[in-house]
């Protein structure tokens, strides 16, 4: 198949890639020439382990290019991946550069293709881009798709070649054809691919986003209790999640979701059943306890240092808003730590991949090369993020280095035991 992806970020770019890897012939394409060149050139823009390898085995094969123009002549399908951001104000989805796609890529088709929507968008919208090509292309011949992706950055490339599962809404059985001839190698190895109408598509992917924020959200509220009562949300979590029915998976409690896609995708579902009279309260409240679980970070913060963290030093450790990746959109540093540097706090950070985007995003902190020189002369360390490289620090170094050793774990990477044991005088994990 000749496929040609608008919008070259950590979905385009890692579905190009595998999609290329399948022995498909793939365009990448992007209005940033900074990105293209930089992809031309060998390099790719992002941190996603694996992709650079994979990449460079693609494109040295031939199949996989990387332009600024709209190259979709010929193309069987035109995947559109571009940024679905929330809208300023009303938390709806951005819909402004879907449209803006498919009106030039409507002006470049020639021949029968595929217009696929890979980027997360509302119910409607797949109609509203053959609409907008209809519009400017009456005579142009195709088919519109959805095709939510699910790929967790840090880990898309195993995502995208290992699904749990595709969705693909369709409703011809000739752009079904053409899908199905898209995914046929993971057909083939009995991944599961769901054919559907192309509002259930669209509904899919908020839903299931929407679920995973929810069992966040249920966690973490969880936690704030077992810190009341005594208990212990790990062995909670690990008591419930080991019910086939609830799954241990995201039952980690932690400084609340961030990233580039639960925050918005919430937001965005909340809206949806607004709009249509459903209004959709587990959603709306699972955003709320979210919005409550950062502040309930920062204040666990300032009650470690006593109540009070003017002029103290903070070491942040990790600001992504997962490990593996350098993807900083709403990620729960950015709350936390201009929270604390209001509060008066001096904050060093170290993250191993964070800085180059976070840089602009936290002003005013201090970035370090790593943790011990993060830690020297600190009053409080807090973990984050849990990058591998934090989970096996040597503490009583650390502690030796602070001026106060105390440890806010926002993971719950270590223990109140460990901690004590290595010369902290304060620990504080989340629900312990
Ligand atoms: N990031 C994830 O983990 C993830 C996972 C699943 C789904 N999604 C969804 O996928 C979509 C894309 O997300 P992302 O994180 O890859 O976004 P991104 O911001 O990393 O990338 C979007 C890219 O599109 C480019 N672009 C915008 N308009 C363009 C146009 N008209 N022509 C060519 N290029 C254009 C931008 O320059 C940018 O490089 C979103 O809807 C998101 O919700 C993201």
């Amino acid at each position: 198949m000749k496929i040609a992806i608008i919008g070259t970020g950590y979905v385009g770019l890692v579905s190009g890639v595998c999609l290329s890897d399948f022995g498909h012939n793939v365009v990448c394409v992007d209005k940033s020439a900074t990105k293209i060149d930089q992809l031309n050139a060998g390099q790719v823009p992002i941190y996603e382990p694996g992709l650079e390898v994979l990449l460079a085995k693609n494109a040295a094969a031939g199949r996989l290019a990387f332009t600024t123009q709209v190259a979709v002549a010929g193309a069987d399908a035109v995947f559109i991946a571009v940024g679905t951001p929330s809208r300023r104000g009303d938390g709806h989805a951005d819909l402004t550069y879907v449209y803006a796609a498919a009106a030039e890529v409507a002006a470049a088709l020639t021949g029968y293709a595929v217009m696929v929507t890979k980027s997360t968008v509302p119910v409607g919208t797949n109609r509203g881009v053959a609409e907008v090509i209809r519009k400017a292309r009456p005579d142009a011949d195709f088919d519109v798709a959805s095709n939510p992706e699910f790929l967790r950055e840090g880990a898309a490339i195993e995502d995208f070649m290992r699904p749990d599962r595709v969705v693909v809404g369709v409703e011809t059985e000739r752009a079904k054809e053409v899908m199905a001839q898209i995914y046929r190698p993971l057909f083939l190895r009995d991944f599961p691919i769901v054919y559907t109408g192309l509002e259930s598509a669209e509904l899919i992917k908020y839903a299931a986003n929407a679920f995973l924020a929810t069992k966040i959200s249920f966690i973490n509220e969880i936690a704030a209790l077992c810190e009341r009562v005594g208990a212990d949300v790990k062995a909670v979590a690990k008591g419930i999640g080991l019910d086939g029915r609830i799954g241990a998976k995201f039952l980690h409690a932690g400084p609340g979701y961030g990233g580039s896609c639960f925050p918005k995708d919430t937001l965005a579902l909340a809206r949806i059943g607004q709009e249509h009279a459903v209004p959709q309260r587990i959603t709306e409240t699972v955003i709320a306890v979210n919005d409550s679980v950062k502040r309930r970070m920062i204040e666990k913060a300032i009650d470690l240092c006593g109540g009070g963290i003017a002029g103290s030093k903070v070491a942040v450790l990790g600001v992504t808003f997962k490990p593996n990746t350098d993807d900083m959109r709403e990620a729960p540093s950015l709350t936390i730590v201009p929270a604390l540097i209001g509060a008066g706090a001096k904050v060093h950070v170290v993250d191993p991949q964070g800085r180059r985007e976070g840089e602009a995003l936290l002003p005013g902190v201090t970035w370090e090369d790593d943790a011990y020189s993060a830690a020297s002369d600190a009053d409080l360390l807090i973990v984050l993020t849990e990058w591998n490289e934090f989970r096996a620090l040597d503490l009583v170094r650390l502690a030796q280095a602070m001026k106060t050793p105390r440890m806010a774990d926002f993971r719950n990477i270590y223990d109140r035991e460990t901690a004590l044991s290595a010369e902290f005088v304060a620990y504080d994990g989340v629900g312990r």
